[in-house]
């Protein structure tokens, strides 16, 4: 048997004489180019950039939809969805509800139910509410010293202004909100294109509390803009017209 064996090429010797070469060679091509182990750099590397697209650093903003849509664009709705916002509500409701979280920062002294007290005067029942809507807004907006008259009543108090953060939603909102609480009824809802004419005017004027006196002489009219009915379905968060379906 082991002679049979002799005179065929003993595979393990010739294995065994080339093997150091052969390993040698093996490792000095075992990475050809490209297929380098990742260095732990390329790996931290791509980590940040799958963090930066996936929104986890800046907060999501990089890659916000919005950055990639032209300025103006309005996405239309798809069909059969209803909006695919929140429920539209009835415009004085609307603007009452985002208007009643902005009378938390009145009602200190206002009182919650706009009853005033001896040194606040009353929201209810005040011509200065209900009447020509500039009026009203360019209180709130510049604030308000020397006597005023409130049904019958003198006041001379100091009411800073309140207009930081307030833009025309929020205004529009708690104009709307004081002019029909307290037992108020106003005729018109005030819109946020209205409320913007009074953000105008105030700009124009500059800071600095009005009077009494300069409000009837300069500011004694109703706000400018496009009238809506306080019946009308708005998005209750933009306050836009609903689309009508
Ligand atoms: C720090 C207290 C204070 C806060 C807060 C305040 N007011 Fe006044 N408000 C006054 C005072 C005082 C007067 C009267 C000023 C005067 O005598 O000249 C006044 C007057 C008014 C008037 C005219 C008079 C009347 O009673 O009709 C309106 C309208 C009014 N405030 C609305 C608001 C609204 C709306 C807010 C919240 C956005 C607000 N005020 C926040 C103190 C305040």
């Amino acid at each position: 048997m082991s002679n049979s064996v002799s005179n065929k090429p003993d595979l393990d010797d010739s294995t065994n004489v080339n093997m150091d070469a052969a390993a040698a060679k093996r490792e000095n091509h075992m990475f050809t180019e490209g297929a380098e182990p990742l260095s732990l750099w390329v790996i931290l590397g791509s980590a940040l950039v799958v963090l930066i697209a996936g929104g986890v650093l800046f907060g999501g903003n990089v890659f916000d939809y919005k950055n990639f849509v032209k300025k103006g664009y309005i996405r239309k709705a798809a069909p059969n969805a209803s909006g695919g916002g929140a429920k539209p509500k009835l415009a004085i409701v609307a603007y009452k509800a985002i208007g009643k979280k902005v009378y938390d920062s009145c009602s200190t002294c206002h009182q919650p139910g706009g009853e005033g007290n001896t040194a606040f005067p009353p929201l209810a029942d005040s011509e200065w509410v209900t009447g020509p809507s500039l009026r009203p807004a360019m209180i709130i907006l510049q604030g308000l010293h020397k006597p005023i008259m409130v049904n019958g009543k003198r006041y001379e108090g100091v009411m800073p202004t309140m207009g930081d953060g307030m833009d025309a939603k929020k205004l529009a909102g708690v104009l709307n909100y004081i002019r029909n609480s307290f037992g108020n009824k106003a005729d018109k809802l005030i819109t946020v294109e209205m409320a913007e004419d009074a953000l105008l005017v105030s700009k124009e004027r500059g800071s600095g509390p009005v009077t009494a006196e300069e409000l009837n002489e300069k500011y004694n009219r109703e706000l400018k803009g496009a009238e809506l009915a306080m019946d009308t379905p708005v998005d209750p968060k933009t306050l836009e017209p609903a689309a009508a379906e």
